[in-house]
């Protein structure tokens, strides 16, 4: 799928589903959250959560202290969606709208975060 197709099909599925219309809803993603404490993932961390969408990790991690967070999405719909509902604290998050495949991070991050975005990177390149 070329790049602007795949963008194309994110947002018209975040621009005409509800968050719970889609299989990947996981109110209290507890696996994903379970990986923070396995590692000891210290508060001060740089994290970022790669096709985090409209995911609820990232209430979950602000809940439980964690300050330097980054959630990047291809679809800009989905991360207005997360905003919106996150209110005032989706200032303390960054949000960054970008194809996972061709991003160059100009940061250092401690933690990198994907659930069910790597495995629709399929082309060696
Ligand atoms: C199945 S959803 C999972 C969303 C979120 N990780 C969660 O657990 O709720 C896949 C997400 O990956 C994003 N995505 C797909 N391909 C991407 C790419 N090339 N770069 C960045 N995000 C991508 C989609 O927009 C979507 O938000």
């Amino acid at each position: 799928m070329e790049e602007f197709d795949r963008k194309n099909h994110w947002e018209q599925i975040y621009q005409t589903k509800k968050p719970d219309e889609v299989s990947w809803y996981q109110p209290m993603p507890v696996t994903s959250l379970s990986f923070f404490d396995q590692y000891n993932v210290p508060k001060e961390a740089k994290i970022i959560d790669i096709g985090g969408g409209d995911s609820y990790l990232v209430d979950h991690l602000l809940n439980l202290g964690y300050k330097d967070i980054t959630v990047l999405d291809i679809s800009e719909s989905s991360l207005e969606r997360a905003k919106s509902r996150l209110g005032n604290r989706s200032g303390l998050v960054t949000w960054i709208v970008a194809d996972a495949a061709i991003f160059k991070p100009i940061e250092r991050y401690d933690f990198w975060h994907d659930r069910a975005a790597f495995h629709f990177l399929t082309k060696e390149d």
